[in-house]
């Protein structure tokens, strides 16, 4: 498998850290409509952040570098040798005999993508539930769940399946939320013990959300935010508003998950790309508007766009300030995975979810028969594997390029005592 190994190798970035002076002068910069007092307070949790990054960039750009490679699943039929534990471990590929029909085209060229996102997300919402149930028991149908920038409620269905008993809807959109709403509605209709659900319109990094739940005592289990933190790294202010809308009524134990863009594989693209400022494929684009040598720990803004669906700013997170920013909410990382590793670590417990929701792309080869380039790497795996005349499920190269992209994390809220003003004091592990 020398091109699925050579693809995309990893790096680690962030080799040269904002020092603390960067920091502040692009604060002072942007922000001057902070007072000086309140400079001065955030200023130094910036610079408590920046002092504590070194440690943390290793522990986390280890964790977030390893895999790469396609996924390729072999379908239908096959009884041969690629499927042996030894040639699985020399390719590295979550071979898998599943079955599913032939892939049919579809509308969309992110179709596949977008299913996989999809996947994705669902595979954290059951293993973070099912790990809440595990430790909580008395939680049983009485799940609670805040889904922070919700979209058009992509998501319901997804809560639905996991037995939840309340979701609080929010998100900055009005149309979407609307949409979301409608969902939720004609899903309640077609299901006899639906959840109970709120709405309402928020800034989620402006907004302090308590203030708007019907019931602003009762704690959450979990709190999810997909594809969306990003948005709030514009500013220091608005992360640590979004951080804590996510864990002030989340119980002790409970979760908060996200999926976010890897700023460390946004910036190993950067870096080997021709003009060092964008680079993309035929279905995406990424260029950036801010500094990138290096690029400021908030405000790192850069155009996304992505065929057909999104064409937005966005803003990296760097992941060690994400870390930093969560513990000063009681909120202690618990997992970080890029998709890849998410992908293959959860593959065998969301087979048939995979298969289901159509995920792969299916693609049969014959011995000899030339495939197109966006699918080489099929061709590959079946010379080496000499396994030819079957169905194979995977990605097409470009589809993987923006799927490996994105980061899963999750966090959970520690339990904490009172200082004698009132502050909470955290019980974190380590
Ligand atoms: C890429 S969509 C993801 C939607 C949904 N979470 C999903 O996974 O399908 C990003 C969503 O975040 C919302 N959003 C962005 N910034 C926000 C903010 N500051 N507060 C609330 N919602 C926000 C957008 O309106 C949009 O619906």
């Amino acid at each position: 498998m020398h091109f699925l190994t050579n693809f995309l190798r990893p790096k680690i970035v962030f080799t040269k850290l904002c020092t603390p002076k960067l920091v502040k002068q692009e604060i002072i910069k942007k922000y001057d409509f902070l007072n000086r007092v309140n400079f001065h307070i955030n200023y130094l949790i910036i610079l408590e952040l920046v002092n504590s990054l070194s440690q943390q960039k290793k522990s986390i750009t280890n964790s977030l570098t390893s895999c790469h490679e396609l996924p390729t699943s072999c379908f239908a039929n096959v009884e041969t040798k690629e499927t042996t534990p030894e040639s699985r471990e020399h390719s590295k590929l979550p071979l898998q005999k599943i079955i599913i029909k032939p892939g049919k085209r579809n509308q969309s060229k992110i179709y596949h993508l977008r299913n996989l996102n999809n996947w994705i997300k669902n595979m954290l919402i059951i293993e973070y539930i099912t790990k809440i149930r595990e430790h909580h028991p008395s939680s049983g149908d009485s799940l609670r769940v805040l889904e922070m920038c919700c979209g058009k409620g992509g998501d319901l269905l997804k809560y639905s399946k996991q037995n939840i008993a309340h979701l609080i809807c929010t998100d900055i959109a009005e149309i979407s939320l609307n949409q979301c709403k409608k969902r939720y509605y004609r899903l309640a209709q077609s299901c006899q013990s639906c959840f109970s659900a709120e709405f309402f319109l928020s800034d989620c990094s402006r907004d302090r959300l308590r203030a708007q739940y019907k019931s602003p005592w009762l704690e959450h289990h979990l709190v999810s935010c997909q594809f969306a933190l990003h948005f709030s790294f514009e500013s220091y202010q608005q992360a640590d508003c979004m951080i804590r809308n996510a864990s002030e009524c989340l119980q002790s134990g409970g979760f908060f998950i996200a999926t976010i863009p890897n700023a460390n594989e946004i910036m190993r693209r950067l870096r080997e790309s021709s003009d060092g400022r964008s680079f993309g494929n035929e279905y995406y684009n990424l260029q950036f508007l801010s500094d990138t040598q290096p690029p400021p720990i908030f405000g790192a803004k850069y155009l996304f766009q992505l065929e057909g669906v999104v064409d937005c700013l966005e803003f990296l997170v760097h992941f060690p300030t994400l870390v930093k920013l969560c513990r000063k909410h009681g909120l202690q990382l618990d997992k970080v995975n890029s998709f890849s590793e998410y992908f293959e670590a959860s593959s065998k417990r969301g087979e048939n979810l995979l298969r289901k929701t159509e995920c792969l792309q299916t693609v049969y080869i014959e011995k000899d028969s030339k495939i197109e380039e966006n699918f080489s790497h099929i061709e590959n795996f079946a010379n080496e594997n000499q396994c030819w005349s079957n169905n194979y499920g995977t990605l097409s190269k470009p589809e993987w390029e923006i799927a490996t992209l994105y980061l899963v994390c999750a966090f959970r809220k520690c339990d904490n005592t009172w200082d004698d003003e009132l502050n909470p004091i955290y019980n974190f592990d380590s």
